[in-house]
């Protein structure tokens, strides 16, 4: 581990606040920001939340623990979820985790089936090879299947959040973004380290 990673205020922040990682505070700070996620809701009729890329699964964990029972959530990852700080949430049966690859048609089939949802979130990210425009293309792929899941399986009036690496021929997709919900826009996070080029995209209030 760089030791730049090993001071960072927010892993740090995470570890105290029981997150496997620090992207959490992106969640939480787009939350406050965008209201993503309503209160009131509950079992009979819970807030069902699609996580793209979920693992180690701090995004999973953040909206378990606001919502509750009131949450239905779909994760997947090509990694399983880390069960360090989850004190059981992941193995509830408002939890349905799919260890696949989200490119992959059994695991879109698999995820669709449990649709329809209200947020699409998505902070899949390649392996980053150090090359920009091979990591770049490779997340504009992931950022398109996070759109198409949210053509699929989002309902009217749901939100979509989706993480995106600047840079690349990602004006097209906050194009259709703007086709599909009442509200597109970019908003990068204070927690997204200084010199990294991602950025989210927001669609808010599907038409
Ligand atoms: C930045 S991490 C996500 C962190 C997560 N939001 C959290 O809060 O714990 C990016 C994740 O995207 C996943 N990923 C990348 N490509 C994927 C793919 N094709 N299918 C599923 N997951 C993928 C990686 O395995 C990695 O776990």
């Amino acid at each position: 581990m760089a030791n730049y990673e090993k001071l960072d205020h927010w892993s740090l922040r995470a570890q105290k606040e029981g997150y496997p990682a620090r992207s959490v505070y992106k969640l939480k700070e787009m939350d406050e920001k965008f209201g993503l996620f309503p209160a009131g809701r509950n079992r009979s009729n819970p807030f069902r939340v699609l996580d793209l890329g979920a693992a180690p699964g701090s995004w999973s964990l953040y909206a378990l623990r606001k919502l509750g029972g009131g949450l239905f959530l779909s994760a997947a990852d090509l990694s399983p979820l880390s069960r360090q700080y989850d004190k059981g949430l992941f193995g509830g049966d408002n939890v349905f985790f799919i260890q696949g690859d989200i490119t992959a048609a059994e695991t879109r089939k698999a995820l669709l089936a449990h649709g329809p949802y209200a947020l699409v979130m998505s902070d899949a990210a390649p392996a980053t090879m150090g090359n920009r425009s091979v990591d770049t293309l490779r997340s504009l792929t992931l950022a398109e299947m996070a759109l198409d899941y949210a053509e699929a399986a989002l309902e009217k009036g749901g939100n979509l959040a989706v993480k995106v690496f600047q840079g690349g021929d990602t004006a097209d997709i906050l194009k259709r973004i703007r086709e599909l919900f009442k509200t597109g826009k970019s908003f990068k996070p204070a927690a997204c380290r200084r010199e990294s080029f991602e950025t989210y995209y927001l669609g808010l209030e599907r038409r």
